[in-house]
């Protein structure tokens, strides 16, 4: 009976979990938690487009991970987990952790280019994201910014979820799904806005695709200090 219990355990610790992650262009991104082997060596393979493999990091002597080869200067393999530093655009792909051969997690970094997007406080602001949606359906549009959504759009009911912060500031073009066009129009920038802005597209294969990104940056509106009177008061007069 307990041996069951055990196989079924081992099994569900086996099984392999998958982890999709984003990593912003030059930054750094965390590819996993330390994986733990147990008795078995640990290795971490890169698996290209044409299926050719490249070691990224071994099990040395004393069973510790250890970046090889081209990693060597851009692995960091440490009690928080194995973190990919000054992350390029060939980065993108698949990581697969295997113990002793066995596939136990794979691993789908997405490297994003994030556009500059600037927008003055109390104004609106637009943050540009595409994706065909002719003959490929998306089932749902997703903004997310600091770990936390900022719209979540349905296409199948047009329901509409919005972030904590976000309610009645955020939208997509009315006709997001006839064009296209996912861009997330910001209206009355705050400065608590700033940040890096994610954009998901969920289409068929229930996998997040096409990411795009934004960093918006918010300017405070302030009154300069200048030597000659301003003119504002006057402004509405003419
Ligand atoms: C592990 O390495 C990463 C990336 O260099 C670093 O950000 C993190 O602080 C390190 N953690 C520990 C516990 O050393």
């Amino acid at each position: 009976m307990s041996w069951i219990v055990l196989s079924i355990l081992v099994i569900f610790l086996f099984s392999f979990v998958r982890g999709d992650l984003t990593a912003a262009l030059t930054e750094t991104a965390k590819l996993s938690s330390q994986v733990k082997c147990h008795e078995e060596a640990a290795t971490l393979i890169r698996v290209l487009r044409d299926s050719r493999t490249v070691p990224v990091a071994a099990a040395s002597v004393n069973g510790v991970l250890k970046p090889v080869g081209e990693y060597s200067s851009r692995l960091d393999i440490n009690s928080s987990g194995v973190f990919l530093k000054d992350v390029n655009y060939n980065d993108n792909g698949h990581y697969e952790f295997l113990c002793s051969g066995t596939l136990v997690r794979i691993i789908r970094l997405e490297v994003l280019v994030i556009s500059d997007i600037s927008a003055s406080e109390g104004n609106t602001v637009k943050l540009p994201c595409f994706t065909v949606t002719l003959g490929e359906p998306v089932e749902s549009v997703q903004w997310e910014t600091k770990g936390k959504p900022v719209i979540r759009v349905e296409r199948s009911n047009q329901m509409v979820e919005y972030g904590e912060r976000f309610k009645d500031r955020v939208s997509l073009s009315p006709d997001w799904d006839v064009l296209g066009d996912l861009s997330l129009i910001l209206e009355r920038a705050q400065l608590e806005d700033q940040g890096d802005y994610f954009c998901y597209v969920l289409k068929g294969s229930q996998e997040r695709g096409d990411p795009a990104a934004g960093r918006l940056k918010v300017h405070q509106m302030h009154v300069e200090t200048s030597t000659t009177p301003s003119n504002t008061k006057d402004s509405c007069s003419e």
